[in-house]
This record gives C-alpha cells, structure tokens and sequence, in this order.
C-alpha cells in the first residue's frame, strides 16, 4: 500500500476536503459580513470529488471529512458522502457543520455513511449565540446535534472556539452536555488569519486558561490514540462524554499534524496557513489521469511545511477559514 509522507516523516492519512465557500452564517471571526463576492466559484462536481478521493485513497489516505464554508449549502451533501464512503480505501467519512440543517439530515447522511459529524457551536446562550453567529436560532443547532446522536452517528462532537467573554457558567453548561451523551465538546484556541486581525487581538484567549478551568473540575488528559490529530483529549469519571483542547499557540502543535486540505475548487493546500495552492482540478477532468493526479500530490506533499508559523504572526495567504474550512 503506498504511503503519503512528508519530508517531516509525518504520515498523512487524512483528507479535508471543502465542499462549497459559501455559508449561510456570519461569524465575528469568519465571515462577519456574510459570504464575499467570488464565494460560489462553481465548486467541485461529485464526479469530481469521485476521482479525487480515489487518488487520495489509492496513495493511503483513509479518512475524509467534508468541510465548508457550510457543507450543508449544497443540496447534493448526501450524494457527496455516499460517493466518498464507497470509495474502496476510504474508512471513515466525517462533516463539519455549524448545524443549521443538520436536524433534517442527520438520518440520510447516516445512511449515505456518515460516521461522524462535528457541530460548530460557539455559546449555549441564546443572546450571545446570536451576537457571535448572526443566527438567531440556537435551538436549531442544538436539535441538530441531539438529532446526529440519536440517529447513532458513531462520532459526535462540538467545536467551540474560545473567546473573551465566555465565563465559567458557560463551561459548565458545555461540559454538563456530556454528562449524560457520548458527546465531544472541544474547545479551540482562536485563530489569526488575513482578515480578522482586530477581533482577534480583542478576544483571543489563550488555551490555558481553559486546561486549568477542565483540570479544577476533575478533567484529566487522556493518552493519545496513535491517529489522533492535534487535538488533546480529557476524561472525567462522572461523564459519558469528552472534552477537548486545539491548542495551535502551543509548541509542538503541528508536529502530530495528520491532514492536509484540498479547497471548494480543487487546490491542495498543504498547511491551513501559509499561501502555497497546488491546482488539482485540471487532473479531475478523465479517470485516464489519476496516475498523473496522484504523481502531482506526491510531489506536492514533500514540500509541506513544518508548521503553520502562527505564533510569528503569519496568517499568510488565508484569508477566512471558510475559505478551506478550518
Ligand atoms: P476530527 O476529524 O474529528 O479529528 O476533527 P478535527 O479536529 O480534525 O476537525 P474539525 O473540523 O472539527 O476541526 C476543528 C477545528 O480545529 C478546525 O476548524 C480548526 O479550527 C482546527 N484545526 C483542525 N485541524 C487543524 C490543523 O491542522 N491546524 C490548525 N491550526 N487548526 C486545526
Ligand atoms: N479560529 C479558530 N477556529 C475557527 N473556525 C473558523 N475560523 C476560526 C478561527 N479563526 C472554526 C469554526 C468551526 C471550524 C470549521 O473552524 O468555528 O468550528
Ligand atoms: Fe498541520 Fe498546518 Fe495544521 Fe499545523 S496548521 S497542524 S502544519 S495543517
């Protein structure tokens, strides 16, 4: 079976792949004024996506998770798993939503092959919710991700992104949610990227001060799985779920880095910073040119950055996140 690595002797065995820029939210450090002009450059066709992950799958590469902007935006989000699920190599197909339609979908996307599914949800206050968001509808997201569960998507998590402003009630409110569910709650370090330099300077918070708040209430850090990514994970004796960190700030961040991303229109990117693109979709117009689309990420891959260089104030070529989906 042949291997991705890189010149770091990293193993990447995951794909990020984004399926559309355009989202229906407005995230203060995303997308604030909504989705810029340009979002909806004709996206990847699903014959496109077909021939892609199979070039990935053949070279070793066996989880997929589908990302945005809002994978939800596109009606065709089942077609899109079922095509990539039944692709022979790939095990274990992910989406990572802010939620809004994942109520009405959670059962079709099961059985198109879903296996895990990450909610975007940054407060459980409604108020503050929609003042981060723009969305008005918490309930819907939270129904969402109760809906995810209860169609028994094996992996459910949610992904907050810490900002100044979040208090120990509302800690306690996320981690309360895993009491009882096999949920994951994840708290991730804000990012700096291209456009959002002053909201970051006003509410990034650092990481630690959410390891401390977890280890004084009894969380502690679980051993790492051998394919797990950057995030860390922490346990508690009294919850059927979990908890857990991205920490990019942190030294060492990168060094279990396991993935690399292709955008909305075909573009490998090799490091969620940083503005090196390498065109793929030219290699997507015929199944004769799979060899040749492989070679071109063989190659591509070797020169994958050591790490994302944040902590020296790069956000280099990376506008939004949206833009390649986190
Ligand atoms: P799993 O596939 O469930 O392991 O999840 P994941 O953590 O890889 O994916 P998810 O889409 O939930 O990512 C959560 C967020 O973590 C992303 O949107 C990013 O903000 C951040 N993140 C994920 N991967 C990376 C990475 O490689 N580098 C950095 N700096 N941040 C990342
Ligand atoms: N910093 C951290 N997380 C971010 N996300 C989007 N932009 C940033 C940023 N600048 C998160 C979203 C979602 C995931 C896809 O990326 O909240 O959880
Ligand atoms: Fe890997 Fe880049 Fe993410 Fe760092 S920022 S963990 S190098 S993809």
């Amino acid at each position: 079976m042949l291997q991705l690595q890189d010149a770091f002797g990293r193993q990447l065995q995951y794909l990020r792949l984004s399926v559309t820029d355009r989202c229906n939210f407005r995230c203060a450090y995303c997308l604030p004024d909504g989705c810029p002009r340009g979002a909806g450059d004709e996206p990847l066709s699903v014959v496109e996506i077909e021939r892609l992950v199979r070039a990935f799958a053949a070279l070793g590469v066996w989880k997929v998770r589908l990302t945005g902007g809002e994978p939800t935006m596109r009606r065709d989000i089942p077609e899109i798993v079922r095509a990539v699920a039944g692709t022979p190599g790939v095990r274990r197909v992910g989406l990572t939503t802010n939620g809004y339609r994942l109520a009405g979908l959670a059962t079709e996307l099961r059985d198109a092959g879903l296996v895990s599914v990450n909610v975007s949800l940054d407060s459980l206050d409604p108020a503050r919710f929609e003042e981060i968001t723009g969305c008005s509808r918490l309930e819907r997201i939270v129904a969402g991700v109760e809906a995810a569960l209860s169609a028994g998507i094996p992996s459910v998590k949610v992904n907050v992104v810490l900002l100044r402003g979040m208090d120990d009630a509302e800690l306690d409110r996320f981690l309360a949610w895993t009491r009882e569910r096999p949920l994951a709650v994840r708290f991730i370090e804000l990012m700096q990227t291209g456009e959002n330099a002053t909201f970051f300077r006003e509410h990034h918070v650092r990481a630690d001060e959410i390891r401390a708040g977890l280890e004084r209430r009894g969380w502690s850090r679980l051993a790492r799985d051998r394919n797990d990514g950057p995030a860390i994970t922490y346990g508690h004796p009294a919850h059927a779920g979990k908890a857990g960190l991205i920490a990019p700030y942190t030294p060492g961040f990168c060094d279990a880095c396991n993935r690399v991303r292709v955008s909305s229109t075909g573009d490998l990117k090799l490091c969620l910073f940083g503005e090196r693109k390498i065109p793929l979709r030219p290699y997507l117009r015929s199944d004769a040119l799979v060899r040749e689309l492989m070679d071109v990420i063989r190659t591509g891959i070797a020169e994958k950055p050591a790490s994302h260089l944040l902590d020296e104030g790069a956000p280099g070529g990376t506008p939004t996140l949206a833009s390649i989906g986190g």
